[in-house]
């Protein structure tokens, strides 16, 4: 199954795409993690986006394109892979059209921007593997240590209030077309994302066994 997680900052993209993966056994793939990994790499890639990803901007449309393509192509994403933070224009979700990748499901997590900003305050990564925690809603078994890889968790630079208010004006701006764009196309169904982690599971859950 190929499916594509649609949502504002915060909505829980990353903490649902961890949770689908694990029940549909197929990888998920986190453009923001990618880039972020970049960037603790010092690659020319994460050179580039550094600028764009702490202002709260999107990264240009072909650097991305160009490491979803690559990423998708591994053997691992055979049997099918969830999108967490891609395609965020309609520019992107035309190139995964022309790319041929045949995208069955697309679940729009619905959160209100005021919940969103004070989600993200208590917000807390790993700086090893990326996996996602809340301090009260999703706190790790060991406090500040990750439960999967043992990695530190930090606070994200890009999760100050002022970047997540420009974060969720991008969103807004750019990637909330999607909606339509997906809705014509028959694939979009929407979850309110504004209950608590496990009901949002299930609900998506169910979204993705119905048919559209
Ligand atoms: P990215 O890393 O993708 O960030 P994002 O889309 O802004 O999403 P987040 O990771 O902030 O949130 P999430 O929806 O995954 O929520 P989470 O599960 O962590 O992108 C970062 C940057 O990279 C972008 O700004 C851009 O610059 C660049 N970029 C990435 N992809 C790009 C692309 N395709 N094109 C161009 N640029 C791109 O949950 C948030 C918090 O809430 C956690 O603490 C979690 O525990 C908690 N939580 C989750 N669900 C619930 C719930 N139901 N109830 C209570 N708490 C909850």
């Amino acid at each position: 199954m190929k499916i594509i997680l649609l949502g504002a900052p915060g909505a829980g993209k990353g903490t649902q795409a961890e949770v689908i993966s694990q029940k549909l056994n197929i990888p998920s793939l986190s453009t923001g993690n990618m880039l972020r990994e970049a960037q603790k790499k010092g690659t020319p890639l994460g050179q580039q986006a550094k600028s764009y990803m702490e202002s709260g901007q999107l990264v240009p449309d072909e650097l991305v394109i160009g490491i979803i393509k690559e990423r998708m192509a591994q053997p691992d994403c055979a049997g099918g892979f969830i999108l967490d933070g891609f395609p965020r224009t309609v520019a992107q979700a035309e190139a995964l059209d022309q790319m041929g990748v045949a995208i069955d499901r697309v679940i729009e997590i619905d959160v209100p921007d005021e919940a969103i900003v004070t989600r993200m305050s208590g917000r807390r990564v790993c700086e090893g593997c990326g996996a996602s925690y809340h301090m009260t809603h999703n706190p790790p078994a060991a406090e500040g240590v990750c439960d999967k890889c043992d990695g530190k968790l930090v606070t994200r630079k890009d999760d100050d209030p002022k970047t997540v208010q420009q974060r969720l004006e991008t969103y807004h701006r750019q990637t909330q077309p999607l909606v339509d764009y997906y809705q014509k196309a028959g694939k979009l169904r929407t979850i309110d994302g504004n209950q608590p982690l496990e009901e949002a599971s299930a609900a998506i859950l169910r979204a993705l066994e119905a048919s559209v």
